[in-house]
């Protein structure tokens, strides 16, 4: 039995997601968790909400709240979704967790022992209106070059030209609007990422091949670039604060660390969260300390592309620079966007889907199979609603929910309560029995090998394959001139059936459930099954008491389509 710890990047505290985000992340990590739980991997699959910096500073201002009770509210607002969603994490911690303030010092202070940290005095834009130092992106203004005047301190949007926030005319501050502002001279901590560059390529070189190329290419053009000495720390109230032995100026200051130093750190801080919580029969070092056994783990990160950098670099060098032996990533799947026709995700234009809204619409399987099968692995994707509905029907009502529905109806109206006896298999059973043997192979091979689009691709041919068995024996015909090869097609069919709940559980899991449930089997029925066992297709005996599950999957119909465009916008 292998070890398996996942982790999927960690959504910002500041708002509930939209389907975009859990795409690239979160959901088809939890489909990779499921499958190698039911191949009897030991899987650890830990999230948490990400909960410092600015924007949960500002955000919580506009809830008109006190940042931790704002944080501590979105938290389990989020948690609920994801719950919604099915998405079975081992532990969903909080990065503002004791746990991960330990940590998070622990590191700066091995990092500061072997002399990769070093204070450095810069120059810092101070709003005397708002009592506080502002991050560049916080301050607007006329850009010197085109004229554009909202234009932000760090770039500007309309002629996409870098800046300086001094480089701004009629400089003011995003947050009140005051344009009294002053630069002032300040002291930050840099993590010295220059000296570690080779060991970081050295990484890179041992680990990166074997990663999708979106994820490999991103790491080799920051290390081409060459690694930048970067600040970790900054002036705000809310993060993990400065160690004041350490650094008792700064600390006496007020400084936090950066968001993107305690964040990724929160990763080892949540399976302490995890462990804490029953110290008797889990231990997080063992899944993370390479001395304490977590040498032998398979660790696997999921995220977006934008996620990469600090992941593929500043996070293992990082980790690299305390000179303690901490398990670091082996295999970084990496996701492009999922637009919204074909445009961006906005929450303030009111354009997409978000999480919340998803599941009041429609539950959670729809929208799990529908976006891990057009997962952006290679390329963007767009979700539109025309695509969504078609693929709901065509895929999960018609090819899946149909089979199911029309094979265990039929039969009870034939045969009664009992999965029916009927003839010895066949010609067609042993053909159908090979087929199967070799989809579910080749599905195996694209989940072991994190291939989300080209898994769904085998799963759905899986199902169809139950379709055209069922055309090509027909048993409503069967039926008026050979009951007992009716039977026979039927048991094949329920025995298919069976299949698939088990096969589909990573994807679809409440309707697994619901498919799985139908058969009243005693064994642990969700344990994976080998090619050579779906190939006899008997693990539900004649004899077996079944019941027919309500409809699996509701058609999305034309008006359901309208209003849906309507309330969250169609095609531009
Ligand atoms: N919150 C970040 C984002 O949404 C991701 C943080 S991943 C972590 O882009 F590892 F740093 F936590
Ligand atoms: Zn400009």
């Amino acid at each position: 039995m292998a070890r398996h710890l996942i982790t999927s990047a960690l959504p910002y505290i500041n708002g509930i997601k939209h389907l975009g985000n859990m795409v690239g992340s979160m959901l088809p990590a939890d489909v990779y968790a499921r499958y190698l739980r039911q191949r009897g991997q030991d899987v650890l699959y830990i999230c948490a909400t990400d909960e410092h910096g600015t924007p949960a500073e500002l955000a919580a201002k506009e809830a008109g709240l006190p940042v931790d009770a704002f944080c501590a509210e979105q938290h389990d607002a989020q948690k609920a979704v994801y719950d919604g969603f099915g998405l079975r994490f081992d532990y969903f911690g909080r990065s503002s967790s004791p746990q991960n303030v330990e940590l998070t010092q622990h590191f700066a202070r091995k990092l500061h022992e072997n002399g990769f940290i070093e204070e450095r005095a810069i120059r810092q834009v101070y709003s005397n209106a708002d009592a506080r130092f502002l991050p560049d992106r916080y301050i607007v203004g006329t850009c010197p070059h085109c004229g554009y005047d909202k234009a932000r301190g760090d770039q500007c949007e309309n002629c996409t030209r870098v800046l300086d926030p001094t480089d701004l005319i009629d400089a003011r501050s995003a947050i009140s609007g005051s344009s009294d502002l002053e630069v002032r001279e300040t002291k930050h901590l840099f993590l010295l990422q220059s000296k570690l560059q080779h060991e970081v390529e050295g990484f890179i070189d041992a680990v990166g091949e074997e990663w999708p190329h979106l994820a490999s290419s991103i790491a080799r053009k920051w290390l081409t670039e060459g690694l930048h000495d970067r600040a970790i720390t900054r002036d705000l109230d809310w993060g993990v604060p400065v160690p004041a032995d350490v650094w008792p100026d700064l600390a006496a200051d007020g400084k936090v660390f950066y968001v993107w130093f305690d964040a990724p750190i929160e990763y080892i801080g949540a399976t302490k969260e995890w462990s804490d919580q029953d110290p008797a029969s889990r231990d997080w070092k063992s899944w993370w300390d390479e001395s304490a056994g977590a040498a032998d783990v398979r660790y696997t990160e999921f995220m977006a592309k934008d996620n990469v950098p600090f992941h593929s670099v500043m996070f293992p060098a990082t980790q690299l620079g305390t000179r303690e032996p901490w398990k670091k990533v082996d295999y970084l799947k990496a996701f492009n966007w999922l637009t919204y026709y074909g445009g961006k995700f906005s929450t303030s234009q009111k354009r997409g889907v978000f999480t919340d809204a998803a599941l009041e619409l429609l539950p959670a399987d729809y929208w799990r199979y529908f976006l891990v099968a057009n997962a952006p692995e290679s390329d963007d994707s767009s979700f539109s609603w025309e695509h969504f509905s078609a693929t709901v029907n065509k895929d999960l009502a018609d090819t899946l929910g149909n089979f199911v529905n029309r094979v265990l109806s039929f039969s009870r109206k034939r045969f009664g309560d009992d999965v029916p006896a009927g003839k010895e298999a066949g010609e067609a059973e042993q053909k159908l029995g090979t087929e199967i043997a070799t989809l579910l192979a080749e599905y195996e091979s694209h989940m072991d090998a994190l291939q989300f689009r080209k898994a769904a691709a085998a799963l759905r041919a899986l199902w169809s394959a139950g379709n055209s068995y069922l055309e090509e024996k027909a048993p409503w015909l069967e039926i008026k001139t050979d009951p007992e090869a009716a039977a026979l097609t039927l048991r094949t069919a329920m025995n298919l059936i069976h299949l698939y709940a088990v096969v589909s559980e990573p994807f679809i899991p409440a309707s697994a459930a619901a498919m799985r449930s139908a058969f009243a089997l005693t064994d642990d029925t969700a344990t994976w099954v080998t090619p050579a066992d779906a190939r006899a297709l008997s693990s539900v005996p004649a004899g077996t008491a079944f019941t027919v599950p309500p409809v699996l999957f509701a058609k999305i119909t034309e008006e359901d389509l309208e209003s849906y465009k309507e309330r969250f916008g169609g095609e531009e």
